[in-house]
């Protein structure tokens, strides 16, 4: 039997590159890697205008865009939607909740991005996108991927944390175990020979199960004032 595009959508997977597109959006048409400009970005879609979750995953977003501006981190969104739903909407927000939702809304009435990044999921929806999450790094590579269906609203706590820990990860070269938060002990990259196994076994600062799993603590940033 013959399958269609929509039953076998493009999946960019963690570590591809994110693909590039062109947007009508509520900040005027954009290009995706003009508008990361060697940041991070997080580009996530909704499933619908004026819908309660959304709603509340949008004004989510909203109130703690400084937080992701501090991890130098852009947001975008996108729903299959009309530029002037969006408007409507997100002025529609504003009036009710007092949130202003001024971030890029891509307005993917085509369906062209949301083919592109696998949000359309035709056993979810055939016109709706899912709630998905794509944490884009300064090189415009994919490195975390979130779904999440129609009817189970996302946790911005949880966004937060892993972009925190991805950005951990790159700068320390570490990895990050169970309920990894900021501050707390990092996972030492497992050793690769006898000699950093030594190593692992000898510094007696690592708080060590065995030489394969030793925890550390980072050093804190000095901030210089001139
Ligand atoms: C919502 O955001 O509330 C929603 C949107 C689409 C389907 C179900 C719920």
């Amino acid at each position: 039997m013959e399958t269609t595009e929509l039953e076998h959508p493009t999946m960019p997977r963690i570590g591809d590159n994110a693909p590039d597109f062109e947007a009508v959006t509520t900040h005027g048409r954009l290009n995706f890697s003009d508008y990361a400009d060697g940041k991070w970005v997080i580009l996530f879609s909704h499933p619908a205008d004026f819908t309660p979750v959304c709603t509340t995953e949008l004004t989510g977003f909203a109130n703690r865009k400084k937080e992701f501006e501090a991890l130098d981190t852009k947001l975008i969104g996108l729903s299959i939607d009309s530029i002037h739903s969006h408007l409507a909407w997100v002025n529609n927000v504003k009036e009710k909740t007092g949130v202003y939702l001024d971030f890029p809304i891509i307005a993917d009435i085509d369906m062209k991005v949301a083919k592109m990044y696998g949000m359309l999921q035709p056993n979810e929806s055939e016109t709706a996108a899912v709630r998905a999450v794509f944490f884009v790094d300064p090189f415009l590579k994919i490195r975390l991927v979130m779904y999440y269906p129609l009817n189970v609203g996302r946790n911005m706590d949880e966004i937060l944390r892993v972009l925190e820990a991805l950005q951990t990860s790159d700068e320390h070269k570490v990895a990050l175990p169970l309920d990894w938060k900021k501050g707390d002990k990092v996972i030492v990259p497992p050793p690769k020979t006898l000699k950093e196994m030594e190593a692992v076994i000898e510094n007696a600062y690592y708080e060590k199960i065995d030489f394969y799993l030793a925890k550390k603590s980072l050093p804190e940033k000095v901030l210089v004032t001139v």
